[in-house]
């Protein structure tokens, strides 16, 4: 059954995504930052001569606080382009080129920071230290207890969410962008003080965004800790094929490379147990539509996240660093296409449930329950108090280091 299921998936990664070819055309310029009067002049930085590709720097906006925020124009020579900010590393505008060649912005986000300070589920974010939950804000390290300030309780049970209240979606990186021949990025540095977050230790963090011109984005995570703390880093980016604001995501097909999952209890908190998902609405090791089953009526795992937001164990994780693939994103329409190969040994599948149309969007237009996926690559959630998943605990110099790549196509 694994054999066929590994075939299966590797199969797939051949026959879809080494048939898609990067559209030729331009996309659209990336919609301007709002007027105001600090904004500064746009900047291209160490343009490659003959290079499709570009990274340009300009102002976004300032935060609550007054500080410069930063957006980086990452243009990829393959058709792909993104606007990062400094502020969470967030990816405000994704722009996928479709079966035809026509780019739309794909990924859910504000036009201003504002809309990220007040109602923001994460979008497009960096996650740290801790992806995911963790149980009642507590775990133990050595005998010493760590108190988490709580920041979210699904079912009326308090956890600490994606680092807590003021997490690294929260803080203003330093940037540095790049630009090697056709390839493009930026580095993000961040240290998180001892304490930060209730999180014992200082950590060095740096993210590295890469575009490349074959359309990959490529996730690189490198975090030193000064003591013993767990770290659990991935990316909050929502995707919607059929673009932001365009409806939801029902129609899109998933394919998950994981033949287990981690239940959870009404709090979304893993019951520490390691599920089949076979025979079950999580079982994606085949493409279904997210809408097929989401709605399954008796199923108790589905009614505690109102749908899919759960913690997907991959079958054939990777191996010495080498990347394995963990899912594979497709819609008909559009033609629009993604696989996601990472270093993680589990995937966080989040199909929108906590979206409302009180968030609206940069079309001006209102988001819709379900309008946009989550694919976080991730260690399983709450695992400082599961003693039987792998372990989140980086030791005092280590480093703690993953990749994740999203890699964009069509057929
Ligand atoms: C997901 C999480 C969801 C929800 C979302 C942010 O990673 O699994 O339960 O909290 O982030 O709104």
């Amino acid at each position: 059954m694994k054999n066929i299921y590994g075939a299966l998936c590797c199969g797939l990664a051949l026959l879809a995504f080494g048939c898609a070819t990067a559209p030729e055309s331009e996309a659209p310029a990336p919609a301007e930052a709002p007027e105001t009067p600090e904004v500064q002049e746009v900047q291209e930085v160490q343009a490659a001569p003959n290079s499709k590709a570009s990274v340009t720097t300009k102002f976004f906006a300032k935060n609550k606080l007054g500080q410069t925020v930063m957006q980086y124009t990452l243009k990829g020579a393959g058709g792909v382009v993104m606007d990062v900010i400094n502020y969470g590393g967030k990816v405000v505008r994704l722009y996928l080129p479709d079966k035809n060649g026509e780019s739309k912005d794909c990924t859910l986000g504000f036009n201003d920071v504002a809309g990220y300070e007040t109602v923001d589920p994460y979008f497009g974010s960096i996650i740290g230290r801790y992806g995911n939950r963790i149980a009642n804000g507590l775990f133990v390290i050595d005998g010493v207890t760590y108190r988490l300030p709580t920041n979210n309780e699904p079912g009326g049970i308090p956890c600490c969410l994606h680092g807590g209240a003021a997490g690294w979606d929260t803080k203003i990186w330093d940037a540095v962008p790049f630009q090697n021949g056709d390839t493009v990025g930026v580095v993000f540095t961040t240290t998180s003080p001892d304490g930060d977050q209730g999180f014992p230790g200082k950590v060095e963090a740096k993210v590295t965004y890469t575009l490349t011109p074959e359309n990959v984005w490529r996730i690189e995570y490198e975090a030193v800790p000064d003591k013993k703390t767990p770290i659990n880093l991935t990316q909050h980016v929502y995707f919607n094929f059929n673009g932001e604001a365009e409806g939801t995501i029902l129609d899109h097909e998933l394919t998950l490379c994981a033949d287990k999952m981690t239940p959870v209890d009404a709090g979304l908190i893993p019951t520490g147990e390691i599920t089949p998902v076979a025979g079950t609405p999580f079982d994606f090791t085949t493409p279904h539509k997210i809408g097929e089953r989401v709605d399954t009526k008796g199923d108790k795992q589905l009614e505690y996240g109102n749908g899919y937001d759960h913690n997907f164990v991959l079958t054939n994780p990777s191996q010495n660093g080498e990347l394995a693939q963990a899912a594979a994103l497709y819609d008909a329409k559009s033609g629009r296409y993604m696989e996601v190969w990472t270093t993680e040994p589990g995937i966080q599948f989040y199909c929108g449930n906590f979206l409302t149309d009180k968030m609206v969007g940069k079309q001006g237009k209102p988001y819709q329950f379900r309008g946009g996926l989550a694919l976080e690559t991730q260690h399983y959630p709450d695992s400082p108090n599961q003693p039987n998943f792998p372990t989140t605990i980086v030791q005092p110099g280590q480093v703690y280091k993953t990749t994740t790549e999203y890699r964009f196509g069509t057929k």
